[in-house]
């Protein structure tokens, strides 16, 4: 097991009635002015976003609202917040919605201090000193944005979809009610399922060995958002699989099943310039192509893949061939994303075939113009993110 650093700092508030303490929450943590952002209408629809105004009212917080999050959130509305913080003296950030709300509002929380463009946080030209507070009412557990460092923006100008870490934006408090992901489309819950549980993969499949505690971890885990997940397809509002759903979320994220390990995020990095070019969802994305970086990269630990394949997929250990096994367990993987209705293939995803040229130009934006590698099971170059692209077509 590798030594680690974890921190975890964000307060989490889990249950049906967390909400109603989203003012006093914001209170604590030194709101007295709060830019209440969300996306398109589910939040409204919902009555969530006057029922948050109206605790924070409670609390004398004032508060100003800024909409029209998009998944794969764009730049454009992170300046305008920046712009509208600034103008109206804003002091904390509530992000009301999924992971594309709350990781625009870390991107205007780092903004609104930066005298630059944000964006210059985003290509690492410019180092962050500090960033206002954000926080989080969770409506879709999906990308793990509420206690992770992280935050994706899309630059419409050129379609170029970047992730940056940095501790400055961790949430200071996300509350979390399962009844609230409910009215989830179930493509939503599928894409949120696969996020889940590839946040546990990209670190389950490590060159490391000896993390015992990590890996049951992370196969709990594992087991237990693909039985859930079938729970609230045939049932979306069964509380009991919501919930464990919601909380396999936050910990698929925050790093506790990464402790110890380092982490591959190969097939994350190939998926976010399918999500740049294609605006799809990051999660069916994720499906489209883990099946093939798998059959790409299994033999580089098929001990590895083996095991996942049996105490994962509950695969009948091939003691024979263990080849054998960690292929069937992939296999295994890929009837599951289609049992969940989710894409196997790039063609599934975007509804026709991918050209040559589209290829090569996400493989020429993945690999920085044929300079970097990505992903640490196997270091994929160029030519290996264009053939893992072209196995997944
Ligand atoms: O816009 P509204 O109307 O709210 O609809 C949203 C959106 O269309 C809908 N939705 C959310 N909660 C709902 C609901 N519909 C009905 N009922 C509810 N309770 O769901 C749709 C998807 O929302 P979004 O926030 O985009 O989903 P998700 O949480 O999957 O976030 C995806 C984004 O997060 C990034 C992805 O790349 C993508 O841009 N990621 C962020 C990470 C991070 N910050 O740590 C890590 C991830 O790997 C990921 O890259
Ligand atoms: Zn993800």
């Amino acid at each position: 097991m590798k030594d680690f650093n974890y921190y975890a700092p964000t307060q989490v508030v889990f249950g049906a009635s967390s909400e109603e303490q989203t003012g006093k929450l914001v209170k604590q943590y030194g709101g007295s002015k709060v830019l209440l952002h969300y996306g398109g209408k589910s939040a409204e629809r919902s009555g969530l976003l006057s029922k948050i105004a109206s605790l924070l009212e409670a609390e004398g917080i004032a508060c100003i609202k800024l909409g029209g999050v998009v998944p794969n959130p764009r730049l454009s509305l992170v300046h305008k917040g920046i712009e509208l913080c600034r103008q109206e003296g804003i002091d904390f950030i509530l992000a009301v919605g999924g992971g594309s709300v709350i990781d625009s509002a870390k991107a205007i929380a780092y903004g609104v201090p930066y005298e630059g463009d944000v964006w210059d946080i985003y290509t690492e030209a410019y180092e962050p000193q500090c960033a206002l507070p954000v926080a989080a009412v969770l409506t879709i557990p999906a990308a793990g944005s509420e206690m992770s460092d992280s935050s994706v923006i899309t630059n419409e100008d050129g379609d170029i979809k970047i992730g940056y870490s940095n501790n400055l934006c961790r949430c200071k408090f996300a509350v979390m009610n399962p009844e609230r992901t409910y009215t989830l489309p179930a493509y939503q819950t599928a894409c949120g399922a696969v996020d889940i549980m590839m946040h546990t993969m990209e670190r389950y499949f490590s060159q490391d060995d000896d993390m015992t505690l990590t890996d049951e971890l992370a196969e709990g885990l594992l087991r237990t958002v693909k039985n859930s997940v079938f729970e609230v397809l045939k049932n979306p509002t069964d509380y009991r699989h919501r919930t464990q759903i919601m909380w396999a979320g936050s910990l698929a994220h925050n790093d506790l099943t990464g402790c110890g390990t380092t982490g591959d995020f190969a097939t994350h990095m190939l998926e976010h310039e399918l999500s740049a070019m294609f605006d799809v969802a990051h999660g069916a994305g994720l499906a489209a192509l883990w099946c093939s970086w798998a059959r790409y990269v299994y033999k580089e630990n098929i001990s590895r893949f083996a095991r996942f394949a049996v105490n994962v997929m509950g695969v009948a250990n091939d003691f024979t061939s263990p080849e054998h096994t960690a292929l069937e367990g992939i296999a295994a993987m890929e009837r599951f994303y289609q049992a969940i209705g989710m894409p196997v293939s790039i063609s599934e995803l975007i509804g026709r075939e991918v050209t040559e040229q589209e290829i090569d130009e996400m493989v020429d934006k993945c690999s920085h113009r044929d300079t970097i590698t990505i992903g640490n099971f196997k270091h994929l170059d160029s030519t290996d993110m264009k053939a893992v692209y072209t196995m997944a077509k």
